[in-house]
């Protein structure tokens, strides 16, 4: 009998009724699902015991890591099946050595097609639903909300609080208030995240996205840049602050009476500029350059404690056309080359001055 006579024999009787190579197992179909079964629960419980997320600092944080805990649920039995059935088709109906025949004459199965097409879509479906609802309850409006516009920029985060009519270069909030972000962007794409808040948006120049938070717990949290928008990226982190009602009133006065200069009212009021360090802040030059007086520690950019024997010209002309020399041992068009529009005379000013006073 040769080759073809044998496969057109072995079509005519279809699949064999139980394959030689199982034919001495009982059970292996409840074999499998017991071994599934047992296997899921243990997938289940390592999931469910490692720890994915840091402190919950909001209280849609629990509705998100309620979310994510069922989600794992539900991907552990469908991983372990799958898993389960490959490893066992391997293993038990691996071709002996030399046996090069083809395999049974199987024209798939109506029945198993339509249980493996209709359970994947309902339980995609049903977690469609709850994360839609999740999503829905998070961003719902809250009474009593407060707004804060989020800036970024190369490389830093400035807020602005519009009805405490404040802008400040770190994020306080009240706890227990909820708080809508207004996320904008001086620059590039930017990603504003507080890992403890769990949400996250990205700034989008020409766009304001939202967040919506309530934060529920005290404390200081990182706000990271999750975008990568250029050399310092990895330093465009801040603090967000959650303190009490009354600590953050406080703060907001505080932050006034600093931003009023010498205070309104009577008086010889020397014409006080515009504030030097809040504008080496606000405008992110902390963001890239080492500069002892304003705390700043990044090193994107030359120390500007440390410029040496320089004047007045030299770091206007830094500023303004930051290309026109590059300092020893850094690159060109790292800088943004906008400053000069977008500060005043008076703002360029004083932050010449002050960097002139800070080379000590
Ligand atoms: Cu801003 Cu990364």
């Amino acid at each position: 009998m040769d080759e073809r006579e044998r496969v057109q024999e072995d079509e005519a009787k279809g699949p064999p009724e139980t394959d030689p190579r199982i034919a001495g197992e009982k059970h292996p179909v409840a074999r499998m699902i017991g071994i599934g079964v047992f296997a899921s629960l243990i997938g289940i419980a390592i999931t469910l015991w490692i720890d994915w997320f840091p402190e919950q600092g909001a209280t849609s944080a629990t509705k998100i890591d309620t979310l994510y805990d069922v989600l794992l649920i539900c991907s552990v039995p469908v991983f372990v099946l799958v898993m389960t059935i490959a490893i066992y088709s391997v293993v038990r109906f691996r071709a002996k050595p030399g046996d090069l025949g083809d395999g049974a004459p199987i024209h798939g199965n109506t029945r198993l097609e339509v249980f493996w097409v209709t359970v994947p879509f309902l339980m995609v479906t049903a977690l469609a639903i709850y994360g839609w609802i999740t999503l829905d309850d998070i961003e719902a409006k809250q009474p009593n909300e407060m707004v804060v516009n989020v800036t970024g920029q190369q490389f830093t985060w400035t807020f602005q609080y519009p009805s405490e009519k404040l802008d400040a270069k770190e994020l306080v909030l009240p706890v227990d208030r909820p708080v809508e972000f207004r996320i904008h962007t001086k620059d590039v794409i930017h990603s504003f995240w507080v890992p403890q808040f769990r949400l996250k948006s990205d700034a989008v120049p020409g766009l304001t996205t939202k967040v919506r938070v309530t934060p529920d717990r005290e404390g200081d949290f990182e706000v990271v840049c999750t975008e990568l928008c250029g050399l310092g990226h990895s330093t465009m982190r801040q603090f967000a602050r959650v303190v009490p009602a009354g600590e953050f009133d406080s703060w907001v006065a505080d932050q006034k009476k600093a931003a009023g200069g010498g205070g309104g009212g009577g008086g010889g009021g020397q014409a006080a500029g515009p504030d030097a360090e809040q504008l080496f802040t606000s405008n992110g030059c902390s963001g890239c350059h080492t500069l002892a007086e304003a705390g700043a520690t990044a090193k994107v950019g030359p120390d500007l404690g440390k410029l040496g024997d320089v004047d007045a010209k030299f770091i206007r002309t830094s500023i303004e056309d930051p290309n026109a020399e590059i300092t020893k041992g850094y690159k060109p068009n790292i800088m943004p080359q906008d400053f000069k529009d977008k500060l005043s005379k008076e703002e360029l000013d004083a932050l010449v001055k002050y960097l002139l006073e800070a080379q000590g």
